[in-house]
Parts: C-alpha cells; sequence; structure tokens
C-alpha cells in the first residue's frame, strides 16, 4: 500500500499508459488504469456526460452527502451557486485577507517560537493546521486557532483525517467487504462511523452559530457562509432555506477535504523538494527580494507579502505547479463508463467499466515530460518570454479538467502562495536526514509519517 503510486508508474511503464482488466485477475474487477493524456481530456472533458463518478462512488463517499463532488441531480445548481460565490470579489477578498491574517497572526509566530526554542517541529501538521484554520476562518467567520505553539488537538480535523483514512480503504476493497465490515462496525468502518458523526456534530453547531449570528444582524459578509446563504435566500424560498442545514453541511465538507488537506499537503511535498534543490529555493528568494525592492515594500521582517504582491512572482507559481506535478494531492480521480465508448489511443471501454486515472502516474510519464521527468525543474513551467509556459500547462491534470475542474483552484495558490512566500523570505527550513518519507494510504498524497524540519530565521536584513 505504501507504495501504491509508485507501483502504478512501474506498471504503466512495463504494460503501456492504458491498462485494461477484464475480470481474469479479480473475478469482480472490469476497470481500466489510464495516464495518457488524451484519454484523459476525453474522459474528463470532451465526452464527460459519458464517464459519471458511478454509483459506487455515491455510495464510498456517502459521508459528502449531496455535496458538489457527487453526481447528484442537485450538482448543477449546487456548482453553479458556488462557482459564484467563490469567483466573486468579495470572497476573493475574504480568501486572500484571511489567509495572509493565518500567516501573519499564526505561522509567522509559531515559526519564531521554533526558532527560538530550537524545535523539531512536523511541517506537515503545521500546514494542515494552517490550511485549516484559513478554510474554517473563510467560511464561518471565526477563529479556530488550530495553529498555535501548543498545537492542542482538533477533534473536527481529526475527524476528518479519519474519514479520509477510512475512505481510501473504502476505494481498493471490493464493495461488498467494506459494507460487511459497516454491518459489523469493525476495522476501519468503525473508525468512519466515529469521524462521521464527530464532523456533523460540530458542522451542526457551527452552522447553528453562524445562523444566529446572520439572524441577529452581528455579522457583516466577512466569511464565504454568508454568501452561500445570501445567494440561497435570493434563489430559494423559506421553506427550502430551513432544510437547507444538510445542504450547507454537505458544502462545509466539500470545502474542508476538498481545500484543506488538498492545500496542506501540497505545501509539505512543495517544501520537501524546495529543501532538497537549495538552487530553486535561492531562486524564489531573489525572486521576492525584487518585489520588494521593485514595489517599495517595508523592509521590516517578519515580512508577509499581500496576495497583490505576489502577481509577478512566476519563479514561484512554477516551482508549485512543479511540486504538484511530482505529487499531486489527489493521485488518483475515478470514473465509471455509461455506454461503450472507444478511447482515443484506441481502447475500447465497454458500458459500467471502472476507470481510473492516475494524476500521480501522468505527471511522471517519461513520453509526456521528458527524460528529467522525475527531477524537480520549475524551468519547465517558465516559457522564452519569462511568463507560464502553456504548453507545459495544458499537460497538467492535478486539478482535473472539464466541467468538473476543482473550483478552488484560485484558492489554494492563495493559500500556498501567501505561506510559501512568507517562510521562505524570513526562514531557512531544513529537513531532518534519515526519515522516511513516503505517502500514507489515504485518498489524498499525505506524508505516512509527516515531515520533521527545523527552521532557522534568515540572517540577511533586506537593504536597498
Ligand atoms: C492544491 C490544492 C487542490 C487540489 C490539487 C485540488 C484538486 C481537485 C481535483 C483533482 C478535483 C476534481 C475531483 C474529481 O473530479 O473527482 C477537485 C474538485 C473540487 N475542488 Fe479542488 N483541489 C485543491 C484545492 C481546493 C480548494 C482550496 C477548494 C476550496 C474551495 C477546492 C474545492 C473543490 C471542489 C468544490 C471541487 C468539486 C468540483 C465539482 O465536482 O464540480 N479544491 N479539486
Amino acid at each position: 500500500m505504501d507504495r501504491i503510486h509508485d507501483w502504478t508508474v512501474d506498471v504503466v511503464n512495463l504494460w503501456g499508459s492504458t491498462i485494461v482488466e477484464r475480470g481474469a485477475i479479480f473475478g469482480y474487477f472490469t476497470g481500466l488504469v489510464t495516464t495518457d493524456p488524451r484519454n484523459i481530456e476525453y474522459i474528463l472533458k470532451t465526452n464527460f456526460s459519458n464517464f459519471p463518478k458511478g454509483d459506487d462512488f455515491a455510495e464510498t463517499l456517502d459521508i459528502f452527502g449531496d455535496s458538489l463532488i457527487m453526481d447528484s441531480p442537485s450538482w448543477n445548481y449546487h456548482r453553479r451557486m458556488t462557482r459564484r460565490v467563490l469567483m466573486s470579489n468579495i470572497s476573493r477578498n475574504i480568501i486572500a485577507n484571511t489567509s495572509k491574517k493565518v500567516v501573519q497572526d499564526s505561522l509567522i509566530p509559531f515559526l519564531h517560537d521554533a526558532v527560538e526554542n530550537s524545535l523539531v517541529i512536523d511541517l506537515q501538521d503545521v500546514f494542515l493546521r494552517y490550511t485549516f484554520d484559513t478554510s474554517f476562518s473563510v467560511l464561518f467567520g471565526r477563529s479556530a486557532n488550530y495553529l498555535s505553539p501548543s498545537l492542542l488537538p482538533n477533534e473536527l480535523a481529526q475527524g476528518l483525517d479519519d474519514a479520509m483514512e477510512a475512505l481510501f480503504y473504502r476505494n481498493i476493497m471490493p464493495n461488498s467487504y467494506w459494507k460487511f465490515c459497516r454491518r459489523l462496525m469493525i476495522g476501519n468502518e468503525r473508525k468512519m462511523d466515529k469521524a462521521w458523526k464527530t464532523i456533523d456534530r460540530y458542522l451542526t453547531m457551527y452552522i447553528k452559530a453562524k445562523r444566529e449570528d446572520m439572524s441577529e444582524g452581528t455579522s457583516e459578509t466577512s466569511s464565504l457562509f454568508e454568501g452561500d446563504m445570501s445567494n440561497l435566500i435570493q434563489n430559494k424560498n423559506d421553506e427550502v432555506l430551513i432544510q437547507d442545514d444538510k445542504l450547507f453541511r454537505d458544502s462545509a465538507m466539500s470545502f474542508f477535504i476538498g481545500g484543506n488537506d488538498t492545500t496542506g499537503t501540497a505545501l509539505t511535498w512543495f517544501f520537501w523538494l524546495v529543501a532538497k534543490n537549495l538552487n530553486v529555493e535561492a531562486k524564489i528568494l531573489e525572486e521576492l527580494q525584487l518585489i520588494v525592492f521593485s514595489k517599495k515594500l517595508s523592509q521590516k521582517t517578519p515580512l508577509v507579502f499581500d496576495i497583490d504582491d505576489l502577481k509577478d512572482a512566476v519563479y514561484l507559481h512554477a516551482a508549485i505547479c512543479e511540486s504538484l506535478r511530482l505529487y499531486p494531492p489527489i493521485p488518483h480521480n475515478r470514473r465509471t463508463s455509461l455506454e461503450k465508448d472507444v478511447l482515443p489511443d484506441g481502447t475500447i471501454v465497454d458500458p459500467g467499466m471502472m476507470i481510473v486515472i492516475s494524476m500521480y502516474a501522468a505527471g511522471r510519464m517519461e513520453h509526456v515530460w521528458g527524460k528529467d521527468c522525475l527531477e524537480f525543474k520549475p524551468e519547465r513551467w517558465i516559457s522564452e518570454n519569462g511568463k507560464l509556459n502553456h504548453e507545459t500547462m495544458s499537460k497538467f491534470f492535478g486539478f482535473s479538467i472539464g466541467p468538473r475542474i476543482c473550483l478552488g483552484q484560485e484558492m489554494a495558490f492563495a493559500m500556498m502562495k501567501l505561506a510559501a512566500s512568507a517562510m521562505i523570505f524570513n526562514f531557512h527550513v531544513e529537513v531532518l536526514v534519515d526519515q522516511i518519507i513516503t505517502p500514507k494510504p489515504s485518498i489524498v498524497l499525505k506524508m505516512k509519517n509527516g515531515l520533521m524540519v527545523t527552521v532557522k530565521q534568515r540572517a540577511f536584513m533586506c537593504s536597498a
């Protein structure tokens, strides 16, 4: 299990980028795995309507309820509503300001404390707390304070983490097996049951509190939930609205699971790669220093950038994309075929086939990314004119493509760039040697043992 993603790379390198299994090995399984960019584009975009997520998906990910990531009849409405909320200027500002505030008030003080006390810290835990605090505050307009020097546990975050692990096992087990475990309430299904109850208890409490704030008129439009709610109020009658705590609960689930762990995980792999490639760290630092000088930013440290300051940070953007290519937080995507079809590479798809798109392997194919495909080279994302290279971007599926493309891409980049720029500008991160870096069995590509690091304050001060 620890090698499942690298094993997929080995298998597709050996057998070709699309592998079909018609029940010969596992009697119950008829499906295919593909990493071919033409097939991926066809399945996720060109002939999207023939490749829904399937009934299995809804059953396996039942904890998400009727949320946006499902194939439910309300998906279209739900997606339009969420898109409108996320893409509005008000929301963009809420997201950018909230992330910056969490960096400034929690992340930087936490790292200072680690420097002063020469602590070894688990950077993955730090980033998962950072993204949790940001999403929580963006959604509910309140602070969760999960990232603080005391590193207190947070039941909701732990519940979400346990649910993800249980979901991973559901994904790789035959349905009959995990359903049997659920009936007996054993193993990971027991964990899932406990996690589900915890998640529901907390989300219900926060939604209720948010509604009270709103009905008392004590809150301004300071969280996305208000955006969501006001949209609903405009679009639906009161009777529907009363029942819609369930809709908000399901929305919050896609936000937390879709947004937190993915972004926290992406930051962790990014810092691990940067720590192993000091030339990349030096180039990011140089780019940030140029921004400081050209924008005449205050040279007092610690310096925390605004999202607008980072618009021209092309190398930082490229380095994040390169890290997402090698370590896509959602390492595989699943679909089911409705009707018989033929993929662009000639593979015949039978109705009802399970289709697994390995994003992890797709980012490591030599025929797509070249001989240096396993190297961390942000330069491949930059074209000769110094801008982002569109051809490279078109080969990257880490945020998916087509009608179900990730709705949180901009938010994810905002959270990642704000944290990465402030950290790299003010601190140097050193990864402890002799630790085993390997992915955890989960539907998100977390590091199994975390990432243990020490942090040093940068010795230089900016000078003009
Ligand atoms: C680095 C961070 C992220 C990565 C790599 C990522 C990746 C993805 C991918 C691959 C999908 C498609 C899943 C599928 O087809 O089954 C997706 C969908 C989605 N993502 Fe993200 N995501 C990230 C961050 C976020 C954030 C911060 C949010 C918060 C708003 C978010 C919200 C969503 C939603 C709501 C969907 C479902 C869209 C739909 O099915 O219509 N994501 N994401």
